[in-house]
């Protein structure tokens, strides 16, 4: 009798095989991406995905090294989400989203030392709204304390806190519209009232706050005058489905961490205002490109990451771009309070970005995002454009593709060309 040699397995058993195993995808809704390098299309929207429960904040961190495409990714995405009517807001330090802005039929705000433009950080999104003063007046008080701290590189004793704190209400109560120098001028000569209040002289009060004052002095007389230090601006449009605020002038400066709080600030209080109005309705994508400028300062990094709590609420989807891991570390912090700060941050951010890394950096980038040894080889070694997306619990390899049309968005290698050529 013959007998026919033949393998017999259930179901169950035959799915393990490999040709039946395949990525089920992310989602089918929203912007495409490029291609799932294990199956179809790659599609992302944090909205909708926050929608469907596969994220519980909609932020997102790009990580990678120089020219593998941070940018490009940023610009084609905002681009496509257009179609959407998605309001995209820009913080552009190398003055690289012109070409987007143009294609989207707006201009870049520039802001530069005695510039044109200027955006007052201290701006009240609610214009006195009455159950909302308190708020305002502790935004104000955190942002002013992160970035004199920031300038000074320190951390603020409290009786600096303390003074920035009565200085601004001090200017609360005098100046509907307060701006930098009111405080500047509060902390060098504070009231008789706030000395009062807390058991000391003016003269006292006023030394606590000398240094502060002086460091603020920056933004007014000082290197970086000219930008955050007036009223805003009028005719600033905010109504297209794009605002870049370009910070390339500034790019090379110390101060460019500052003025780029003072520039998320701004924009912040413009999301709440809209909150406001839209009830809600007004979802956002927030870029901070180059973000390895705020993070690495402690202040601005606690600064940033108490904003970023805020996002859920308001529908606003923060994307920050840094090269490597050790840039969510701040400088100066303790090694438990970096990481602390770093693990904090990426909390809030459950769509993690990660281009290739160098080997001094896989294994902290490993234990910030909790790769699997696979994605740790993995980031060792992927090309121009190829990323690992870790999008809540899922990760995907997805390669970034780039239409014809879009070329013109995401070029910055132009000043590369001639060597690029050379080399052929
Ligand atoms: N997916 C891609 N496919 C092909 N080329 C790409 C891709 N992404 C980026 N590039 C090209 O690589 C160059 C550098 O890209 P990009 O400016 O986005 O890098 P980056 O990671 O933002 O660099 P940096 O850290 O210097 O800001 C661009 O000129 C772009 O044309
Ligand atoms: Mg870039």
């Amino acid at each position: 009798m013959a007998v026919t040699s033949c393998h017999v397995a259930t179901t169950k058993q035959l799915s393990g095989a490999y040709p039946f195993l395949c990525e089920s995808g992310l989602t089918e809704r929203g912007t495409i991406i490029g291609q799932d390098l294990l199956g179809g299309p790659f599609c992302f929207d944090p909205f909708e995905l926050y929608d469907q429960g596969v994220i519980s904040n909609p932020n997102m961190v790009v990580m990678g090294q120089l020219g593998k495409g941070k940018s490009s990714l940023i610009k084609t995405y905002l681009w496509r989400q257009g179609v959407f009517g998605r309001r995209c807001w820009v913080i552009d330090p190398k003055g690289e989203y012109g070409e987007l802005a143009a294609h989207s039929g707006v201009q870049p705000i520039s802001l530069y030392p005695g510039g044109h433009v200027r955006l007052n950080p201290l701006d009240d999104p609610y214009a006195g709204g009455g159950d909302k003063r308190d708020i305002v007046t502790s935004r104000r008080v955190g942002l002013l304390a992160a970035i004199i701290s920031v300038s000074l590189q320190r951390v603020l004793l409290p009786g600096e806190i303390t003074s920035i704190e009565m200085a601004v209400r001090d200017v609360e109560s005098r100046h509907k519209q307060p701006v930098i120098p009111h405080v500047v001028e509060a902390l060098l000569s504070p009231s008789y009232a706030s000395a009062t209040m807390l058991r000391t002289t003016v003269t006292e009060l006023a030394e606590d706050g000398r240094q502060v004052a002086l460091e603020l002095r920056r933004l007014v007389t000082g290197d970086m005058f000219g930008m955050f230090d007036a009223p805003t601006t009028d005719n600033i449009s905010l109504d297209g489905p794009l605002v870049v605020l370009d910070l390339s002038a500034i790019y090379g400066s110390n101060a460019l961490g500052i003025l780029m709080t003072c520039a998320m600030a701004w924009l912040q209080g413009i999301t709440d205002r809209l909150e406001m109005t839209t009830a809600g309705n007004s979802q956002i994508i927030l870029v901070v490109d180059e973000a390895w400028a705020v993070l690495k300062n402690p202040a601005a990094a606690r600064w940033l990451q108490s904003s970023w709590k805020l996002a859920r609420a308001k529908g606003v989807s923060n994307i920050a771009v840094v090269h490597r891991a050790s840039d969510l570390l701040a400088v100066g912090s303790s090694g438990a309070e970096q990481i602390e700060l770093a693990k904090g941050l990426l909390s809030d951010s459950e769509t993690r970005v990660i281009y290739t890394q160098p080997p001094g950096e896989v294994a902290l980038t490993s234990e910030l995002m909790g790769l699997t040894p696979v994605e740790e080889e993995i980031i060792r070694k992927l090309g121009r454009g190829i990323a690992l997306w870790k999008v809540g619990q899922r990760s995907f390899l997805v390669r970034h593709i780039i239409s014809a049309i879009e070329q013109q968005l995401v070029h910055t290698d132009q000043r590369m060309g001639v060597r690029e050529r050379q080399n052929v």
